[in-house]
């Protein structure tokens, strides 16, 4: 298997973990938890969402979490922002980087972000020149590249079209996401090879919600195929609260136990990490669903390979 030496893990806990809580976390906890996080060796938050306080209302104290967790030189604090009124406070709190987001399919775009994609399009392109001119980094996400609540399949073509449209508003890199967690390897590997015929691999990063166990599995096949960049989420915390039947991320501690098993580098400390998912499920007042902490809980300690 040829695999790479090196990969990033993108935290996105404190933004699409907590975006799907019911129970409140308090302004001064998200901000601790960023703290934690900050520790771990991550050198890449995604901090919170500036959508609008409506549509996810556990987010709601976006500028304020932003403006007064402590940063660190090596790390980047990203947040969602869906559009100009978005990106104004995203500014105004201090991002390091704008990630937009749309779908690839027809029915979630518009349960999601209450736009078509042809209407989405243009507004994107306006937080992208905006960000741009205050030189900020723009990630893209595009969601149900494999399934769709509302649709089913989603054809690897589908996906190309919306990720033509985003790099040719200049977005520095696509994050794919598998929001309902249906894909398998099969089906990411052609989704990727249709995708690497056409844009470099460094464009792409893989955004896997576990919900039938098929994260890690994915995960594998997108290193074989030279991905470097997942996101992931402490405690395996996430969901989109407007794509029916979406459940968690994979979790951050299961990918560094795959990761660190197969000899492949990341930066991150596994025990500074469950500090964070202790502090967080402590918070939450439940147990979370990764394996590494349910280890924890059994033995004491994380099991180290
Ligand atoms: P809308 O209601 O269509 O917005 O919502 P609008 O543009 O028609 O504006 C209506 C009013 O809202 C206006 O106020 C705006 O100023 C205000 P008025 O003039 O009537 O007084 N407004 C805002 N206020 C604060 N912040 C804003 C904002 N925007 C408008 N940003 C909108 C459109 C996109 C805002 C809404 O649909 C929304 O916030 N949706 C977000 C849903 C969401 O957060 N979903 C989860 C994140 S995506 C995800 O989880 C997937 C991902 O993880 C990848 C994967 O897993 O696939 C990324
Ligand atoms: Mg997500």
């Amino acid at each position: 298997m040829h695999l790479p030496k090196h990969v990033t893990l993108k935290e996105v806990g404190p933004r699409d973990g907590l975006q799907n809580e019911k129970v409140h976390i308090a302004t001064e906890d998200k901000i601790q938890l960023v703290n934690l996080l900050s520790q771990s060796g991550l050198n890449y938050i995604e901090v919170t969402s500036f959508v609008h306080p409506k549509w996810i209302p556990q987010l709601a104290d976006a500028v304020e979490v932003l403006q007064a967790i402590k940063r660190e030189k090596d790390i980047t604090y990203a947040a969602l922002v869906p559009n100009m009124r978005g990106l104004e406070r995203a500014l105004l709190a201090g991002i390091d980087e704008a990630s937009i987001f749309m779908s690839a399919s027809e029915s979630h775009n518009q349960k999601n972000i209450n736009k078509t994609i042809l209407e989405t399009l243009p507004i994107l392109k306006e937080v992208v020149i905006g960000a741009k001119a205050e030189n900020k980094h723009v990630r893209g996400y595009i969601s149900t590249v494999i399934g769709c609540p509302y649709e089913g399949y989603i054809h690897p073509e589908k996906v190309l079209q919306v990720t033509d449209k985003l790099l040719e508003m200049g977005v520095d890199e696509i994050s794919l996401g598998d929001t309902i967690g249906v894909g398998v390897p099969t089906q990411v590997e052609y989704l990727l090879e249709e995708l690497l015929k056409r844009y470099p691999v460094e464009k792409f990063a893989m955004h896997f919600h576990d919900t039938r166990g098929t994260a890690l599995a994915n995960i594998t096949k997108s290193l074989e195929m030279g991905i470097t960049k997942f996101d992931s989420s402490l405690g395996g915390l996430g969901g989109c609260p407007y794509a029916k039947g979406a459940t968690g991320n994979v979790a951050t501690e299961d990918l560094l136990y795959l990761l660190d098993g197969m000899g492949i580098a990341t930066s991150v400390n596994m025990e500074k990490l469950l500090d964070a998912v202790r502090f967080i499920e402590q918070r939450l007042g439940k147990d979370v669903a990764s394996k590494q902490m349910a280890i924890v809980r059994n033995e004491g300690s994380a099991n180290v390979t």
